[in-house]
C-alpha cells in the first residue's frame, strides 16, 4: 500500500517537475500512452515496464536519452559535421535510430532525413523525441529490407549504418544496394580500425566488423580514421567511412582526421 502510494508521488511528481522529459509527452499523450500500454500488453522481445521507467530513471536506458551524438564521440561529430558542411548532402539515411540521439543531430544537416528503427519499443521512444523535426521520417522497418526496396536517386547521399545488435547483420545487405549507386557517402559504426589501437568494434558470432571480413567494400574510396584514441571522447568506438567516385571521395580525401586505405 504504502510502495504504491510512494510511487503514485513519484509519476505525479515527474509530470509536474520533469518537464523538459520527452518520456513525459508518453504519459500526456493519449495516443502514445495507448500504443505504450498495448507493447507491455504484448509478450514483445523489447517489452519494458514503462511505469518503472519513471520511477527509476537513473536506472533506465531513457537516461541515454540525454547522451550525444555518434557515442558522444566528440572527435567523430566534428570529421562528420566537417564533412556534411562541404558535402551537403540532399539525404541522410541513418539505420538503427535507438533513441534519436544522432537522429537530432543529423536533422540540422540535410533537407531529407530518414531514420530506421526496427525495435517498436525504441521507435516509440524516437518518434516522440523527433516529432519537432519536420524534415526526419522515423520508420519502423528493417534497415536491410527498406535499403534493398529503394530506388536511389543521383542526389548526393549521406549514410549512417550503425544498425546493431540483432543476431542478423544487415551490413552487407545494405552495402551492395548502396554500392549501385552514384554519389554516396558512408560512415559505419563498431566497425575495427586497423591502426594497432584499441577502438571498439562489434562481432557477430564468431564475424567481427573488418576490413578482411568485408574485403568487398575495397571496391570503393575506404577511409579510417588516422588520430590518436587519446584525442577521442565518449564510446572510442571504430568506423570506416566510405566513398563513391568524385565528389564524394574528395571530400573525404580533403579531412584531415581521415586517412585512404591503400590496397598493397
Ligand atoms: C547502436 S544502436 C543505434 C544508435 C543510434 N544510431 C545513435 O547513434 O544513437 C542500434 C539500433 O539498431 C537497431 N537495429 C538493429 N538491427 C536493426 C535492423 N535490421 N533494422 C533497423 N534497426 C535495427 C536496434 O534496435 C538499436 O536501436
Amino acid at each position: 500500500m504504502f510502495r504504491g502510494v510512494t510511487k503514485v508521488f513519484k509519476i505525479l511528481f515527474f509530470i509536474i517537475f520533469k518537464k523538459n522529459n520527452f518520456f513525459r509527452n508518453y504519459l500526456l499523450t493519449p495516443e502514445y500512452f495507448k500504443k505504450i500500454s498495448q507493447l507491455s500488453k504484448e509478450n514483445h522481445y523489447d517489452l519494458v515496464d514503462f511505469l518503472q521507467n519513471i520511477t527509476n530513471l537513473d536506472n533506465s536506458f531513457l537516461q541515454y536519452y540525454s547522451s550525444q551524438p555518434f557515442n558522444s564521440q566528440i572527435k567523430r561529430t566534428e570529421i562528420i559535421t566537417s564533412i556534411l558542411e562541404t558535402y551537403k548532402p540532399e539525404v541522410i539515411l541513418e539505420t538503427g535510430t535507438f533513441l534519436g540521439s544522432t537522429t537530432e543531430y543529423l536533422s540540422g544537416y540535410a533537407k531529407k532525413v530518414i531514420t530506421i528503427e526496427r525495435s517498436e519499443l525504441y521507435y516509440l521512444v524516437a518518434a516522440a523525441r523527433l516529432q519537432k523535426f519536420s524534415n526526419v521520417k522515423l520508420l519502423k522497418e528493417n534497415s536491410s529490407l527498406f535499403i534493398q526496396n529503394q530506388k536511389f536517386g543521383d542526389e548526393l547521399h549521406f549514410f549512417y549504418l550503425d544498425a546493431h545488435w540483432g543476431d542478423y547483420l544487415p551490413l552487407q545487405d545494405e552495402l551492395e544496394q548502396i554500392f549501385k549507386m552514384r554519389n554516396f557517402i558512408i560512415c559505419i559504426d563498431d566497425f575495427k580500425v586497423p591502426d594497432g589501437q584499441d577502438w571498439g568494434y562489434d562481432t557477430y558470432g564468431k564475424k567481427e566488423l573488418s576490413i578482411e571480413n568485408f574485403q568487398f567494400i575495397k571496391s570503393k574510396s575506404v577511409f579510417f580514421p588516422n588520430y590518436n584514441l587519446n584525442d577521442e571522447t565518449g564510446g572510442k568506438r571504430g568506423s570506416v567511412f566510405i566513398a563513391s567516385e568524385g565528389i564524394s571521395r574528395e571530400v573525404l580525401s580533403s579531412q584531415k582526421n581521415l586517412s585512404e586505405y591503400l590496397i598493397d
